[in-house]
């Protein structure tokens, strides 16, 4: 069903309960949701962003709910296929629509969905555009996240439509957010896996989205916001300089060396008063790992060397984390090797664009004996001493 948010303005997105990957990557544990929004002026009707094109019949179903025989503009706050991808069946349904974006989208709604360049209204930051007794204002809000981004905000309503930018991957039964801490670490984990990287320009729009005068803000993904407070909070921090006395520990051992180095490290942070979270590389939910990289001090991956190297899901692990850009201020790696290799130097490289100070590696020889225990020991105690120094 489309969902009265207030007169004249609907929910009008599709659910999507059952996917469980996203861009053939991010796992959904609680599937998603493609949040589009009907606005009916007094002159003109708008949509705010589409739906997946797998989802659109869901799309059109809401609108002949709602009666919409004629859109006239709609709003794409974001080029992604999940809210563009729609775009064009709308265009077709409607053939009087225009679609209305920022020069930067325009150009990338026509290379993704080959929409034609007479079909668009461009928009500028600050640009406004009437439907009669509602007005919707445009704000640019690059790499949140994706370089073309920007907001809507439908003035006489207050409600702030900002695409993905404060969304969750959380396909929902109520419209509004009901358990806040089910959608904060949903929101953790989603900013985790697109928004960290560019956790900077996420901390400046969070300042003019607070200047706003704001009944509701409604993203893409997820449950909209009528109680947006803690969502706000969670981002200020987020976005902040501010890492927590935490390891993130992340391994993968083939013969058991690795892993015995695993818990016997586990167990020197804990004694010093650390909290450690482990991930096993061979099964982890790669979004639970993204999710707790946003806080942690320090990330520790811990690996075997196989074929001359770490092995491939140390890789990809470290080669994720350099994606994710997380505000880690250290990172150490161990493991243990049979005969030799380049583990240390391949894994530094992967890393090597990072902010973070890479400790010094304890890679050993074989089952640990003593004396690796001992190395273990005061990488743990350097560890603790560092977090002890953080501001
Ligand atoms: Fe939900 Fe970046 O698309």
């Amino acid at each position: 069903m489309a969902e009265k948010i207030k007169p004249n303005i609907f929910y009008v997105g599709a659910k999507d309960p059952d996917r469980r990957l996203f861009d053939e990557l991010i796992p959904l544990p609680y599937g998603t949701t493609y949040n589009a929004y009907l606005i009916k002026g007094s002159d003109k009707t708008a949509l705010i962003d589409t739906v997946d094109p797998a989802k659109r019949d869901v799309l059109f179903k809401h609108l002949d709910q709602l009666g919409v025989d004629r859109i006239d503009y709609v709003i794409s706050n974001h080029a992604e296929q999940d809210h563009s991808g729609s775009i064009p069946h709308v265009l077709e349904k409607y053939p009087e629509a225009k679609v209305v974006t920022n020069e930067k989208c325009k150009g990338m709604l026509m290379d993704l969905l080959h929409i034609e360049e007479e079909k668009f209204l461009v928009v500028e930051d600050g640009s406004s555009l009437s439907l009669g007794d509602k007005t919707l204002e445009f704000m640019i809000a690059p790499w949140v996240h994706w370089p073309e981004t920007m907001f809507t905000y439908l003035k006489q309503d207050k409600i702030l439509f900002t695409c993905d930018y404060l969304g969750s991957h959380y396909s929902f039964d109520d419209l509004y957010v009901t358990d806040q801490q089910l959608i904060y670490e949903n929101a953790k984990r989603y900013y985790a896996e697109i928004m960290m990287p560019f956790a900077n320009l996420a901390k400046k729009h969070l300042d003019k989205v607070q200047q706003l005068e704001l009944d509701i803000i409604a993203p893409s993904h997820g449950q909209i916001y009528n109680h947006y407070d803690f969502i706000l909070e969670a981002y200020r921090d987020w976005t902040s300089d501010k890492v927590k006395n935490e390891v993130v520990l992340a391994y993968v051992s083939m013969h058991g060396s690795t892993k015995e180095m695993v818990d016997h490290f586990k167990g020197e942070l804990e004694n010093r008063g650390i909290t450690v979270k482990t991930f096993n590389l061979t099964g982890a939910d790669i979004g639970e790992l993204a999710m707790a990289t946003v806080d942690a001090a320090t990330i520790a991956l811990a690996t075997p060397t196989v074929l001359a190297g770490p092995h491939p899901a140390a890789v990809y692990a470290a080669y994720l984390i350099k994606a994710l850009r997380p505000k880690t201020r250290y990172l150490a790696l161990f493991g243990s090797y049979g005969w030799g290799g380049k583990t240390k130097e391949i894994i530094a490289d992967l890393v090597s664009t990072l902010k973070a100070e890479i400790l010094e590696p304890v890679i050993i020889k074989g089952l640990p004996r003593e004396e690796d225990f001992n190395l273990l020991d005061n990488l743990a105690a350097e560890i603790k001493t560092k977090h002890d120094q953080l501001d």
